[in-house]
């Protein structure tokens, strides 16, 4: 193709990203890892177009399917330069979960487990969280998605800077559009400020109602900060039951499982 040619080719396909702005949301139950292997970029699999983080995904002209179009976002995200952060990265970690959870799990960034292997909260407090969900009945592959504000790890594990965040927020904006959850769940503050567009600090944001983009959301504690303060534990049981009671998941949640207060304690370490 001449340049010229290429140029018109090229805007044919903005313009029609820009027509197909939207995804179908036929919702297939199949269970997806939208992890990409990113170590070393350049032998990752490049998306044939990137439509940039607030664009929409797929081939010209057809209908993406929920996992092709979070596939899409995880090859943009391993190929991503839009903050610092990807300078540090090995593996980036654009989230996992079913194709149409219940409730989206939504974290702050990956530490140095989670960028070792591309995968969100395989860590310590990663194990934690798989006993909060096994609590009210869900699991990391079925009823729920897990993702993060940012998608690479910050160094040393410090907070995500507000730039860093708002480089990212794109790509989980899109995810939440494609997945659309009944319910989010928010680990901490940074989580829970972000989407909430709010200031104060998790002790009391926690309790209040909160939504995002008109989806209820529940923010607890991260997982991390109750490891190390076994005093939150009954707040995030609290929180829990909140989020298994909302209205929209009403009877979808499984009971209490192992864990709970009513097995005798808290979902403890
Ligand atoms: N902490 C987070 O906020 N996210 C992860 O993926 C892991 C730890
Ligand atoms: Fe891109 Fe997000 Fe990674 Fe920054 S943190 S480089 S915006 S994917």
């Amino acid at each position: 193709m001449g340049s010229r040619e290429t140029e018109i080719y090229n805007l044919l396909n903005l313009v029609e990203d820009f027509l197909l702005d939207g995804f179908r949301h036929d919702h297939s139950p199949l269970a997806v890892n939208a992890a990409v292997d990113t170590a070393g970029d350049r032998d990752s699999p490049q998306p044939e177009r990137s439509a940039g983080p607030a664009g929409p995904a797929g081939p010209a002209g057809r209908e993406v399917s929920p996992q092709q179009a979070l596939q899409t976002i995880a090859e943009e995200v391993a190929a991503c330069t839009r903050c610092p952060l990807h300078r540090g990265r090995r593996h980036a970690v654009p989230g996992e979960g079913a194709a149409a959870p219940l409730v989206m799990v939504i974290g702050e960034g990956p530490g140095a487990e989670e960028d070792r292997c591309g995968r969100p909260f395989v860590g310590r407090a990663g194990q934690y969280l798989d006993r909060w969900l096994a609590a009210i009945g869900l699991d990391r592959t079925s009823g729920c998605f897990i993702g993060n504000i940012v998608k690479c790890r910050p160094p040393g594990n410090r907070d995500p800077l507000p730039e860093e965040s708002a480089a990212c927020l794109p790509y989980l904006e899109r995810q939440i559009d494609i997945l659309r959850p009944r319910a989010i769940l928010t680990l901490g503050r940074i989580a829970t400020q972000i989407l909430c567009n709010r200031s104060e600090g998790i002790g009391k944001l926690r309790g209040s109602e909160l939504e995002y983009r008109g989806i209820p959301l529940v923010p607890t504690y991260h997982p991390s900060a109750v490891l190390r303060n076994t005093d939150l534990r009954s707040a995030v049981w609290q929180d829990l039951k909140r989020l298994q009671a909302l209205p929209v998941l009403a009877g979808r949640l499984g009971g209490p499982g192992q864990g709970g207060p009513e097995q005798g304690g808290d979902p403890s370490p």
